[in-house]
């Protein structure tokens, strides 16, 4: 198990270059096995989840290659549609499969998923949409078998929005001869960057990014080179670490517009930002000021940055309410983050911050990515020593988190 350890308090001052968006790469990924040409993802982050793909990838016969940070995909000898336990249950997004194989094979088979522990993470919603649509779902306590029993032109409800279970239709119909309009869809950027991808190997998708969704299944797919969007949640997780200890950030490699909804609560109080194109330069003039939060599906607050947030508001005067409306586990950092001398009162479905004026290091365990992530921001802020272990849950989305923090003047050892 691997540790970070910060010694806090330093201004941030720097420049970094943000990734392509974890939760995009991991459902192209997925994507690039419905092809049957080589592939390019541009700039893929080499992070512990994609990894965790690329065990998948391996174990299906499809073969890959990093070349300069572009990941190159070729399934044409891609050997089974079959995805065991074993590397199923190291990631949510191992669950893209089951779509992307459906629309290669007509068949899939696949163990449930796995991620991070925060709380259940039903697969339902996928599995009826998928049944919806003419595939056949036997399901036991471990694996999924579907398959095509027919084509229908259909249409698919969501009851309530789902990322995962978006995306997973979206695969499974890329290929094929039905047209599908899926309604109550996610919004989420990255479901438009899947679309976008795939549209560009040939695919007909229209409206991601829109509640309503209409696939029209293509035949085959051709290759393409394909850049992702950045990612808006490792850019919010910075911007909440300057807006914590003051500084100036540049950031390479941004769209503002995904990361508004944060941008809004943080910018008249704790920072002054310019952007051109895709560099966003950020004073932060270390003053804080605290506010009230629901999380939400896309354009609403993300629960992935909730857990940041909540490091940050515990240093704001007041008290705040933040209120995890996805997650039933989301706060099981908390009781780190108190290790601290945040004062935080859990009550289940939501949290009361109420604000101390500093914080002190402490030697705790990150027991999910985004929590992790919050311990992290604790101990850039923190007075003297912080020691994180568990760090492992932190890389499975950040890459090079401690080099990215050491390069803003952050004292960080890994
Ligand atoms: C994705 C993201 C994750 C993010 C989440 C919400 C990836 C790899 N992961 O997760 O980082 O936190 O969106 O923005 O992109 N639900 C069901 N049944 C289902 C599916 C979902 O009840 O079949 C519920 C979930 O329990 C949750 C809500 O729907 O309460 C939203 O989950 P969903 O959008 O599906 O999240 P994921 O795709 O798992």
């Amino acid at each position: 198990m691997g540790s970070y350890v910060i010694c806090g308090g330093n201004k941030l001052d720097g420049s970094i270059k943000i990734e392509s968006a974890k939760n995009s790469v991991l459902a192209l990924i997925a994507g690039a096995v419905v092809c049957d040409k080589k592939v390019v993802i541009r700039d893929c982050p080499k992070i512990n989840d994609v990894l965790s793909m690329l065990e998948i990838l391996t174990y299906l016969g499809v073969e890959y290659n990093f070349n300069n940070g572009d990941l190159e995909i070729d399934s044409r000898d891609i050997k089974g549609y079959f995805v065991p336990k074993e590397l199923t249950k190291k990631l949510r997004s191992s669950t893209y499969f089951l779509g992307a194989l459906l629309s290669k094979f007509g068949m899939a088979e696949i163990s449930f998923p796995g991620g991070c522990d925060i709380g259940k993470r039903p697969i339902d919603l996928h599995l009826s949409a998928l049944k919806c649509l003419g595939f056949s779902v036997d399901t036991d306590d471990e694996l999924i078998s579907c398959k095509r029993t027919f084509y229908k032109d259909s249409k698919v409800i969501f009851p309530i929005k789902s990322v995962g279970a978006t995306i997973n239709v979206i695969l499974a119909c890329v290929k094929g001869r039905n047209r599908v309009t899926m309604y109550n869809c996610a919004k989420e950027p990255e479901i438009k960057d899947l679309a976008d991808f795939l549209n560009s190997m040939g695919a007909k998708i229209w409206g991601a990014g829109t509640s309503r969704i209409v696939i029209q299944g293509v035949k085959e797919l051709s290759s393409t080179i394909y850049k992702p969007i950045a990612d808006r949640i490792e850019l919010g997780t910075y911007l909440l670490a300057g807006a914590l200890v003051g500084g100036n950030i540049q950031f390479c490699n941004v769209q503002e517009e995904n990361i508004n909804i944060l941008l809004n609560k943080i910018i008249n109080n704790s920072c002054k930002m310019w952007v051109k194109n895709d560099i966003m330069k950020v004073k932060f003039t270390g003053s804080k000021k605290g506010f009230n939060l629901r999380t939400a599906p896309f354009p609403g607050f993300p629960t992935d940055l909730q857990p940041q947030t909540v490091t940050y508001l515990s240093l704001c005067r007041g008290e705040h309410i933040v209120k995890e409306t996805l997650f039933e586990n989301r706060f099981s950092y908390v009781k780190e983050l108190r290790k601290f001398g945040a004062e935080i009162i859990d009550n289940g479905d939501h949290v009361r911050v109420i604000g101390v004026d500093c914080l002190s290091g402490a030697r705790v365990c990150a027991n999910d990515l985004r929590g992790g992530a919050a311990l992290v921001l604790a101990g850039v802020v923190a007075n003297g020593e912080t020691v994180i272990d568990g760090v492992e849950h932190i890389e499975r989305g950040y890459l090079d988190m401690p080099n990215k923090l050491k390069s803003l003047g952050v004292n960080v050892k890994n």
